[in-house]
C-alpha cells in the first residue's frame, strides 16, 4: 500500500456488504419507475434488444472501468475523480477534468433526493389513507400538484408538507453518510437491500395473483399486462430514439458516468476482486430492474386501467405512472393500504440508498482533499445541499428540475464517460488498465474485451452524444416549447449548472495549491 495518506482510509467491512452497497447504489427509482415506462414507450419486448446491447457494450465495460479507476485512486488516498485522474494522467489539467465527477453527482442529488422524499410522503399517505377518496387520474394529478406547491387545494394548502418530508429525507441521508462508509452506508445497504428484495418479490406475487380485477372488463387482466410490457414491436428498432433511450436507461440504472461508483470502489483494498464483484453488481441490478421493476407498475396499471389508458399514462413519464396511477390502483385493490405503503416504501429505500451514493463523492472530496473531519464535512455539505435544493423545490413548476435533469442525466454523464474511458484506456494505457482491473480478480476477462472498450464503446459513446445534441440538444438549448414566463428560471438553472461546475474546478484548484505548499514545507 502506498503511504501517501497519513490516516488509513475507510474500507468496506465485508465483501457481501460491499456488493450490497454497490447494488444499493445502482438500484433506485430508475429500476422501478423509469425502466418500465421506457420499455413501454420504446417497443415493449423489442426494447430489450438495444437495452442489452447497451448493457454489454457500455454498461458492463464502464462498470469495470469505474471500479478499476476507483480502486486505483483509493491506493493513493483519493476517493474522487480529481485525484484519480491526477494519477492516471500526469498532466496539470487532469485534476480539473475530474471536477466533472464532483459537479455531476452534486447536481444530481439536489433533485433526486427531493423526488425520493415524495416517495416517503406517499408511503405515509398510503398508510394513513390521505389520498383515499381521490379516485381518478386527474384527481391524483391535482393531489400531487398541490403537494408540490404548484397549486393548492383541500389536501395541501401549501408546500409545507412536501418541505417537511424533504427535510426528513435530507437529514436521513446526511445522518447515514456522517456515520461513514462501513458503519453508515454499508449498514444501510445490509438492511435496505434485503428489504427491497422482499418487498419487490411480495409485490410481484401480489400482481400476478390479481387476475381480472373487474369482470366487466375481461380484457383488463394481468396476463395482458405482462403481454403489454413484453410483446415485442421490432419495427420500432429502426428509430434512433429507441437506441438512445435504451442507452440512457443503462447509464442511469447502473449509476455509471456519475463519479459515484468510483468513490465506492475507492474503499476497496488493492487485493479486492473487481471483475467478479462488478459483474455481480450489474446482475443484481438487472434482476431488480427487468424482473422486479418490469413486473409491477406496468402490468398492474393494465389490469386496472386497460391498454389504451396505460399507454397514455406511460407517455406522461415515470412520475405519472408512480404518483398518479399507482395510488388510484391501491384504492381498488384488496389490502390496498398495505400494498401502497410497501410500494412507496420500497421506492423510498431504493432511492435513499442511491442518494447516499450520490452525496458520498462530495464527502470524500472534502475529507481527503481539504482534510476536514467527517463530522464537519457532513455538516457543511448538509447545509450546502439543503440550500441548493431550495430552487429545485420552489421553482419546480417552472421546469427547473427538468432542465437540470436534461443536462446532467442525459448529456453530462456521456461526456464524463468519454473522459474517463479515454484517460484510463488510452492515456493510462490499455495494458496498465488491464493489469489494474485484474489485480486480485477472481475471474479473467477474455482479451477481446480490450478492443471492444478501446474502440467500440468509445465510438458508441461519441455517436450517442452527437445524436443527443442533434436531436434534443438544440431544442432544449433554445428552449423550444418553454413558456416565455419560465425563461428566467431556466436561465437560473443553467447559471447554477455552470456555477457548480466552476465552483468544483475552483475547489480542486485550491485543494491542489494547498497540497503543493504542504509538500514544499515537508520534503519527503
Ligand atoms: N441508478 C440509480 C437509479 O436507478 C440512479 C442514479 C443515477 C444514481 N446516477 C447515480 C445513484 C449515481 C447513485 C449514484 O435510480
Amino acid at each position: 500500500m502506498t503511504q501517501s495518506h497519513p490516516k488509513p482510509r475507510e474500507q468496506w467491512g465485508t465483501r457481501l456488504g460491499l456488493i450490497l452497497a454497490m447494488t444499493a447504489n445502482a438500484v433506485g427509482l430508475g429500476n422501478f419507475l423509469r425502466f418500465p415506462v421506457q420499455c413501454v414507450n420504446n417497443g415493449g419486448g423489442a426494447f430489450m434488444i438495444p437495452y442489452f446491447v447497451a448493457f454489454l457494450l457500455l454498461g458492463i465495460p464502464l462498470m469495470w472501468i469505474e471500479w478499476g479507476i476507483g480502486r486505483f485512486g483509493g491506493k493513493y488516498g483519493h476517493g474522487t475523480t480529481p485525484g484519480m485522474f491526477h494519477y492516471l494522467w500526469k498532466h496539470p489539467i487532469a485534476k480539473y477534468l475530474g471536477a466533472v465527477g464532483l459537479a455531476v453527482p452534486f447536481l444530481l442529488v439536489i433533485y433526486y433526493n427531493y423526488i425520493v422524499s415524495w416517495t416517503l410522503a406517499y408511503s405515509v399517505f398510503s398508510f394513513t389513507g390521505k389520498y383515499f377518496g381521490v379516485q381518478n387520474f386527474q384527481g391524483m394529478a391535482d393531489f400531487l400538484s398541490a403537494y408540490q406547491g404548484k397549486t393548492s387545494n383541500v389536501y395541501f394548502p401549501s408546500i409545507a408538507t412536501a418541505f417537511l418530508f424533504f427535510i426528513i429525507t435530507h437529514f436521513s441521508m446526511m445522518w447515514i453518510i456522517s456515520k461513514g462508509v462501513s458503519k453508515g452506508i454499508e449498514r444501510l445497504a445490509k438492511i435496505a437491500m434485503p428489504l427491497i428484495l422482499v418487498f419487490g418479490v411480495f409485490l410481484v406475487i401480489r400482481v400476478i395473483f390479481l387476475g381480472t380485477p373487474d369482470p366487466k372488463f375481461p380484457a383488463n387482466n394481468i396476463a395482458n399486462g405482462f403481454g403489454f410490457i413484453w410483446n415485442p414491436d421490432f419495427s420500432i428498432l429502426k428509430q434512433s430514439k429507441v437506441w438512445l433511450a435504451a442507452t440512457g436507461q443503462i447509464f442511469f440504472t447502473l449509476s455509471v458516468g456519475f463519479g459515484a461508483i468510483q468513490t465506492y470502489a475507492s474503499y476497496l483494498t488493492p487485493k479486492d476482486d473487481v471483475v467478479l464483484s462488478g459483474l455481480a453488481t450489474c446482475s443484481a441490478n438487472e434482476f431488480c430492474e427487468v424482473i422486479l421493476g418490469g413486473s409491477i407498475a406496468i402490468p398492474v396499471t393494465v389490469a386496472f386501467f386497460g391498454l389504451t389508458q396505460t399507454q397514455k399514462i406511460a407517455a406522461g413519464g415515470a412520475f405519472d405512472l408512480g404518483f398518479f396511477a399507482m395510488p388510484v390502483i391501491f384504492q381498488k385493490m384488496a389490502f390496498g393500504h398495505l400494498v401502497g405503503t410497501i410500494w412507496f416504501f420500497l421506492l423510498f429505500l431504493a432511492g435513499l440508498t442511491s442518494s447516499v451514493a450520490m452525496a458520498q463523492p462530495l464527502m470524500a472530496f472534502f475529507q481527503e482533499e481539504f482534510k476536514w473531519t467527517r463530522k464537519m464535512t457532513a455538516r457543511i455539505l448538509g447545509v450546502m445541499l439543503f440550500f441548493f435544493t431550495l430552487p429545485v423545490i420552489f421553482f419546480l413548476k417552472h421546469g427547473f428540475l427538468n432542465e437540470i435533469d436534461f443536462w446532467i442525466g442525459t448529456v453530462g454523464l456521456v461526456i464524463f464517460a468519454i473522459i474517463e474511458l479515454v484517460l484510463f484506456i488510452w492515456v493510462f494505457g490499455q495494458e496498465n488498465a488491464w493489469t489494474e482491473i485484474h489485480a486480485g480478480a477472481d475471474i479473467q476477462l477474455p482479451r477481446f474485451f480490450l478492443p471492444i472498450v478501446k474502440y467500440v464503446t468509445l465510438i458508441y459513446l461519441g455517436v450517442l452524444l452527437g445524436f443527443w445534441m442533434f436531436q434534443d440538444g438544440w431544442g432544449v438549448l433554445t428552449m423550444k416549447g418553454v413558456p416565455a414566463a419560465d425563461y428566467p428560471y431556466i436561465w437560473f438553472a443553467r447559471f447554477l449548472l455552470v456555477g457548480i461546475g466552476a465552483l468544483m474546478i475552483l475547489l480542486v484548484h485550491i485543494a491542489w495549491r494547498k497540497k503543493h505548499i504542504i509538500q514544499q514545507r515537508i520534503p519527503q
